[in-house]
């Protein structure tokens, strides 16, 4: 941009990656595969770090809030590279809790931006899937079989559906960011995460937790608990699911790529897991069964969606990647099915909450037994 002074961070060796929202699901994982291969130092940026395992003395840990406008200066000054990982990514806050969702996806992510852009520095942005909306639609607005970057528009609810408050506010975000790309100097990639999953995602409701999480714990905290599974609408709605080791996979090799990937929107996800919520539900329950034996069976109830979120949700049928760009330019394709993936999740929730979830079941009582 015209008058912005870019200079380079001073340290000695590799460079200086800062990790916006380092201590949730997906930082937890993304830091540990960026310092096994590429040559650098971490800030990691987060209010905790529970999930943050790694002892590595590279990452610098920094109980910042992003809101607070020192933690956006100090860490863009510091850093040659930013992630920004930071939202509340939960359907069930998006009606509940809208004004939060939307600061936290937009507004207190402004200042990111154009402190990238005034100062040089390449910025890594984690939007996504939820931006396509309700449906995969093409200019003529016909349906889609995947979505896709360049050729599928954005169809989001109406004002009082607020299941689209996240979708909106991410949106615009990537407006933001596409237009001090193309109109100034701002060196980004956006990433569209699609149904990442894996060990240590979301919470526990009354555990490190409160209210409803993502599918895959909200089934984990069921088969934990002995209650029933509840599928929204029968579970006939369809995700594509990707492993979280092949989403860092992707995303190390996004920042390795810096030339390949400048001013690219990315979508990662996995096309080949796209089974029904149904599906996945008794995916896990097999799963859970091997891991804790002698149980009863999982029991699953429909719900339907106002029971589960209340008023406001909305939801997309299906979701599937299209994924072209991304094994392009990254040379890259995703590997874990389901059935690689879910023995190995199974086991880190049993581990880590077996022992602390308060149920009389005796199934439960035996979960942490390993
Ligand atoms: C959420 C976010 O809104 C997306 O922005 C994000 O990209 C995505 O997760 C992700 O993980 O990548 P969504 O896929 O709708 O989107 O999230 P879930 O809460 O995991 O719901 C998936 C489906 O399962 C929905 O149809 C939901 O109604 C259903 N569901 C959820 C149930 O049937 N039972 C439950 O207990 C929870």
């Amino acid at each position: 941009m015209a008058g912005s002074v870019h200079s380079s961070p001073k340290q000695a060796g590799g460079r200086r990656i800062g990790v916006l929202g380092a201590g949730g699901f997906l930082g937890s994982h993304l830091v540990p595969a960026v310092l096994a291969r590429v040559d650098c130092e971490i800030d990691a940026v987060d209010i905790q770090f529970g999930k943050l395992e790694t002892s590595d003395p590279r990452v610098r840990r920094l109980a910042m809030r992003v809101e607070d406008p020192r933690t956006i200066t100090e860490t863009v000054e510091r850093c040659d590279v930013l992630l920004s990982l930071t939202a509340l990514c939960n359907p069930a806050l998006y009606a509940t809790r809208p004004l939060d969702v939307i600061d936290a996806s937009y507004t207190d992510l402004v200042p990111l931006v154009k402190a990238c852009a005034a100062r040089g520095r390449r910025l890594v942005h984690f939007s996504t899937c939820e931006v396509y909306g309700r449906a995969a639609l093409d200019a003529r607005a016909q349906p889609m079989h995947e979505m896709s970057e360049e050729h599928t528009g954005f169809f989001l609810g109406p004002v009082d559906r607020e299941r689209w408050t996240y979708a909106c506010a991410k949106q615009l975000l990537e407006r933001v960011i596409w237009a001090h790309g193309r109109h100034g100097d701002l060196d980004f990639t956006i990433v569209r995460p699609f149904n990442v999953i894996g060990a240590r995602m979301d919470f526990l409701p009354g555990v490190d937790g409160e209210g409803v999480p993502r599918v895959l714990a909200s089934f984990m905290n069921g088969l934990l608990r002995g209650e029933e599974l509840r599928l929204v609408g029968g579970g006939a709605h369809r995700r594509s699911f990707i492993s979280v080791e092949d989403f860092v996979d992707a995303i190390v090799r996004v920042i390795e790529r810096p030339a390949a990937c400048r001013h690219e929107i990315i979508n990662v996800g996995n096309p080949a897991n796209d089974v029904s919520i149904r599906d996945l539900g008794a995916q896990l329950a097999r799963a859970f069964a091997l891991r804790v034996p002698g149980g009863a069976p999982a029991r699953f109830r429909d719900v339907s969606a106002s029971e589960l979120y209340g008023e406001g949700y909305d939801d997309t049928p299906e979701r599937i990647p299209d994924i072209r760009k991304a094994r392009r330019l990254l040379d890259w394709l995703p590997q874990a099915t389901m059935a690689e993936m879910l023995p190995g999740i199974v086991d880190d929730y049993v581990v880590r909450y077996g022992h602390v979830v308060n149920s009389p079941g005796a199934r439960v009582r035996r979960v942490g037994d390993r």
